[in-house]
């Protein structure tokens, strides 16, 4: 692994099946970032557990996820692709930081707030230690940049006041993080109640379209996404469904929100959503087709994933074992 380049950490939940707003908020920068960064992308599946999981579906959901970071381009060899559980330095590196997080401060955490409300027979404390984890995953690995979202931008924040305090008190030990959110689509909205995310956990399917969907629901999806009564294709903040769509359609093309506004000035919302449709489709059926590729060859995904974990427990074992005689833990006798 290259020391000279900066250092990227990120992760994805394999809780469910991964959305149009996982991909352009998270993925399809990290394919960017590869070759200019020392790149670490992990399927985060212990923190899928603080909400109920079946276990063969976790196990599922968590290959596939390995299979489409592959297939939209992530390359194992120039990049640490690997499971979280398989890494148990996240875990005790968590365990640590937990005494250095304040219940304030994972008090305030909107997304804890939100689970809860979803989930509340089962508001257990991994849900709400949840950020200190998070905290690990970037700092175990001395990450300079993580490229996320914008609903991880709190928990962002809360890593470097956590990463902050640490060294504050044991001198540098831990690279403090900057966040990489992309000013096109860090935030992809539902398709019918676009003042809310879009997100994997929604239980109408039509708000969301699927990394895996098939073109015809993909455009059927599109057909039904929510618009407004003025007819008229422009970004603003009165405007969420058309914006939303507009969002969508510069991130998946490539194209300025100026231009696309003046691509479509003069067409009703009906061809309009056709299009942005057709540009979802193409961006995305030649990923469906590699999936369905590297799925098929276990014994290349099975090396991968064996790799993976012995190349990210190298470097976290180097940060746990500064962190851990830093806090005082009496030395191994080997
Ligand atoms: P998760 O699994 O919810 O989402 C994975 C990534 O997708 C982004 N994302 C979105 N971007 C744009 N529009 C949306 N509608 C949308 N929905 C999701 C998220 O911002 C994220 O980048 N806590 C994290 C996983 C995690 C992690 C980490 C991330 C655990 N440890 C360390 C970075 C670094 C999460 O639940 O992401």
């Amino acid at each position: 692994m290259a020391e000279d380049k900066k250092r990227i950490f990120s992760g994805m939940q394999p809780s469910g099946l991964i959305t149009l707003g996982n991909y352009l908020g998270a993925l399809n920068n990290w394919t960017k970032l590869q070759d200019d960064y020392d790149c670490l992308y992990c399927i985060v599946d212990m923190h899928a557990i603080t909400v109920r999981q079946d276990p063969a579906k976790l196990r599922k959901q968590s290959r596939d996820l390995l299979t489409q970071y592959l297939a939209v381009g992530l390359d194992p060899e120039k990049n640490t692709i690997y499971y979280q559980s398989h890494v148990s330095q996240h875990a005790e590196l968590g365990w640590i930081l937990n005494c250095f997080t304040y219940m304030g401060e994972l008090n305030r955490m909107t997304q804890f707030k939100d689970k809860c409300a979803k989930h509340a027979d089962n508001i257990n404390a991994g849900l709400y230690t949840y950020p200190s984890l998070m905290a690990a995953d970037i700092l175990l690995y001395q990450a300079d940049l993580v490229p996320v979202g914008e609903d991880q931008r709190q928990h962002l924040e809360l890593t470097r006041d956590i990463a902050q305090r640490f060294n504050g008190v044991y001198g540098d030990v831990f690279t403090v993080p900057e966040g990489y959110i992309s000013k096109v689509g860090a935030k992809i909205m539902a398709l019918q109640e676009p003042e809310r995310k879009m997100s994997k956990s929604d239980e109408n399917k039509n708000n969301t379209i699927l990394l895996m969907d098939e073109p015809a629901v993909i455009m059927n999806k599109m057909k039904r996404a929510m618009t407004d009564s003025e007819n008229e294709v422009r970004f603003a903040p009165e405007k969420p469904g058309i914006s939303n769509l507009l969002g969508i359609y510069c991130a998946v093309t490539d194209t300025k929100m100026a231009d696309a506004e003046r691509e479509f000035a003069n067409v009703g919302y009906g061809t309009f959503k056709t299009a942005v449709g057709e540009a979802v489709v193409a961006q995305l059926e030649p990923i469906q087709k590699r999936v369905h590729e590297i799925e098929a060859d276990k014994a290349y995904l099975d090396a991968v994933i064996k790799n993976g974990a012995e190349k990210a427990n190298y470097i976290a074992t180097r940060t746990l074992s500064k962190v851990q005689k830093k806090v005082g833990f009496p030395p191994r006798i080997r």
